[in-house]
């Protein structure tokens, strides 16, 4: 019911989903899936720290380029994900103990390796994830602030900016989409940069929802950012339901979906919406969450849900 990527195209919105190597390798009905209905593509996990230099000096490009190829054999953008998070790290770097200069260095060198390669083919970059405490307004207790203090923010964006001037720059956070301390906090943060002209163009807002928790302000709390000179893109979509899920939640999670597209169009600066996962059986959600479930437009066997169709009806009527 409706061409999705085609109606994406005609908004010029980048309507993307997070993938993942194996089946985008192995899965014909899973590449169907991407190509048929995506017209941009996040790496759900291969671009992060431990995969791509699990040891120290050694690199390992084969998921990031198979994924990279895909999207160019598509006509699909990408969307880099990330430089600057506190998770999934390897070992020899989060157990390390850091000199200031010296891990200065390794991040110039991953950051060259990584950015560099793909140079010129990502339409934008997550150089900066998840840089708050879950609830919290506080900055993140990671290993960078740990190293570098606060304006290790900054000068990552400066470092990847050097290495990809075209890729639009961005931080990536969740928990913020409804305002709050948090948002508030990250607020301030991204006024601070832009004010010192620090090379940041687009906040991300991950919105992994829960059912019956859309807020109600999306637009406006995208627009508090977009009033800053930025983007504001919808980085991770998801919104999971309590397990069993009834059919009357599936209907309805449908108009999340549509809500969410629709706040996207409405918003001037917004260039697109990233669903995370292609389909059910490959969420985080069921893992991370328990006892949630079904939170992605297409179902166990890639039958398309309402979801998907949401995501329809938004770019119809626009
Ligand atoms: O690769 C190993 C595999 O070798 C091993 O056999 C298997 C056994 O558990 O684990 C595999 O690693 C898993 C990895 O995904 C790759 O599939 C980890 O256990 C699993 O924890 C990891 O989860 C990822 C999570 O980030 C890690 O923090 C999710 O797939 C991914 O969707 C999720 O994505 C994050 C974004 O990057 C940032 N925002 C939040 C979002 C959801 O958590």
């Amino acid at each position: 019911d409706g061409d999705l990527r085609e109606l994406a195209d005609s908004h010029g919105l980048d309507l993307g989903v997070a993938a993942a190597v194996d089946p985008l390798v192995e899965d014909r009905t899973y590449q169907q899936v991407v190509s048929g209905n995506y017209t941009s593509m996040t790496a759900e996990n291969t671009m992060k720290w431990s995969l791509v230099q699990p040891e120290r000096g050694e690199f390992d490009f084969e998921g990031p380029d198979a994924l990279v190829d895909f999207a160019d054999e598509h006509g699909m953008s990408m969307r880099g994900h990330t430089l600057m998070w506190h998770n999934q790290l390897p070992e020899w770097l989060e157990e390390g103990d850091w000199e200031e200069e010296e891990l200065r260095e390794v991040v110039q060198e991953h950051a060259e390796a990584l950015l560099g390669r793909y140079q010129g083919r990502m339409e934008s970059w997550d150089v900066i994830n998840e840089p708050f405490e879950d609830d919290g307004p506080e900055l993140r207790e990671n290993l960078w602030l740990e190293v570098f203090g606060e304006d290790y923010i900054a000068d990552a964006l400066w470092t990847a900016n050097a290495v990809d001037p075209e890729a639009k720059l961005y931080i990536n956070e969740f928990n913020v989409e409804g305002g709050g301390d948090k948002s508030d906090a990250l607020y301030e943060l991204a006024s601070d940069l832009v004010e010192r002209d620090v090379p940041l163009h687009g906040i991300g807002f991950q919105s992994h929802f829960v059912h019956g928790q859309v807020p109600e302000d999306l637009v406006e709390q995208m627009e508090r950012f977009t009033d800053l000179g930025l983007e504001v893109t919808i980085s991770e979509l998801d919104v999971r339901i309590p397990d069993p899920a009834g059919e009357e939640e599936i209907q309805a999670q449908g108009e999340e979906y549509r809500r969410v597209v629709e706040a996207c169009l409405e918003v001037a600066r917004c260039p697109g919406v990233t669903v995370w996962g292609v389909a059910d059986h490959h969420s985080w959600v069921p893992e991370w969450f328990p006892g949630t479930t079904d939170a992605l437009p297409f179902d166990e066997d890639y039958v398309p849900k309402p979801a998907r169709s949401g995501m329809v009806d938004a770019l119809s009527r626009h």
